[in-house]
């Protein structure tokens, strides 16, 4: 079969589990994936007859797209602030919004212009952890995770990337301290209340892994509260919490920060929701 040939086959039979934008944005990363041509020497290929493991390799992946498999555990690697980053289904999909707050943290951090030590509390795949590092080559980083295996992740991007990043398995909500003492305290903390697990698309609650998404919905907040506790004691002098949130939690959790001595601001994202939180403790 030609490649152009085993596109219109893919488009039909995902026809059903995709929008047409979505198809169009998946298609080009699932043919490199397998050929290893890019998008250009796809186009140049168009006519040329796909090697039979090809053809094999492509059923395979369409079978596991129409089950839902996000696509980038499938490649087995997502883009992060011009990098990529390889990803299982250990760790979350690194999302756009946590981009920004990765941007605004480095933003910061090069205001106050000396080196920083800084640590990333649920590091997952160690995006923000790795990002942060070759963004501030000065900063000393370290990336904290309650999962051994979504460690292994962040330490084969690290290398990778060739970003120096220590590395820690921790559980935070189990911890009376942190490693060591930081300028910047940041964190994409699980913060899904259970109860919207129903309502999320199976692509989500299927494949990532529930214990970087979700929290009690009695207690959403822990990971916060937790994390404001520790910093307590863990931040330097002028020492910065920066947080994701769910985009309903803003005005919650900036009550809660008030009460434990934090001033904090809430940030929305590019789409204008509550996405980002940075907090000092107050004087
Ligand atoms: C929302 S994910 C964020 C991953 C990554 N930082 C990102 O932004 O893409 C939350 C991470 O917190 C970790 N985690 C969950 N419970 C934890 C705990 N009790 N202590 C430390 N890390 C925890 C999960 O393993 C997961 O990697």
């Amino acid at each position: 079969m030609r490649l152009e040939e085993i596109k219109q086959n893919i488009k039909k039979q995902l026809a059903n589990s995709y929008e047409p934008v979505e198809l169009n944005s998946l298609l080009p990363l699932f043919i490199e994936h397998i050929t290893g041509w890019n998008q250009v020497q796809q186009v140049i290929h168009q006519n040329e007859e796909m090697l039979p493991e090809w053809e094999k390799a492509f059923q395979e992946g369409i079978l596991q797209l129409a089950q839902g498999k996000p696509i980038q555990y499938i490649i087995g690697k997502s883009w992060f602030l011009g990098n990529d980053y390889f990803v299982n289904e250990s760790v979350l999909i690194p999302r756009p919004e946590t981009e920004e707050l990765v941007e605004w943290v480095s933003e910061y951090a090069q205001i106050i212009n000396k080196p920083l030590h800084i640590a990333d509390i649920g590091t997952g795949s160690g995006c923000i952890a790795i990002a942060l590092s070759l963004l501030l080559p000065d900063a000393t980083v370290t990336g904290i995770d309650i999962s051994e295996d979504a460690l292994k992740v962040a330490k084969k991007n690290a290398t990778a990337l060739t970003a120096n990043v220590e590395w820690v398995q921790q559980d935070i909500l189990m911890s009376a301290s942190l490693p060591a003492n930081y300028d910047i305290i940041v964190s994409n903390p699980p913060y899904i209340p259970l109860r919207e697990k129903a309502t999320m698309q199976d692509q989500v609650t299927l494949h990532e892994p529930d214990i970087a998404l979700f929290v009690t919905n009695e207690d959403p907040l822990i990971f916060y509260k937790m994390i404001a506790r520790l910093g307590k004691q863990a931040l330097n002098k002028n020492g910065q919490l920066f947080f994701e949130i769910h985009y309903d939690q803003g005005p919650a959790l900036l009550k809660l920060l008030d009460e434990m001595n934090y001033h904090a601001e809430l940030r929305q994202d590019m789409f204008g929701k509550d996405r980002m939180i940075r907090a000092s403790l107050k004087k």
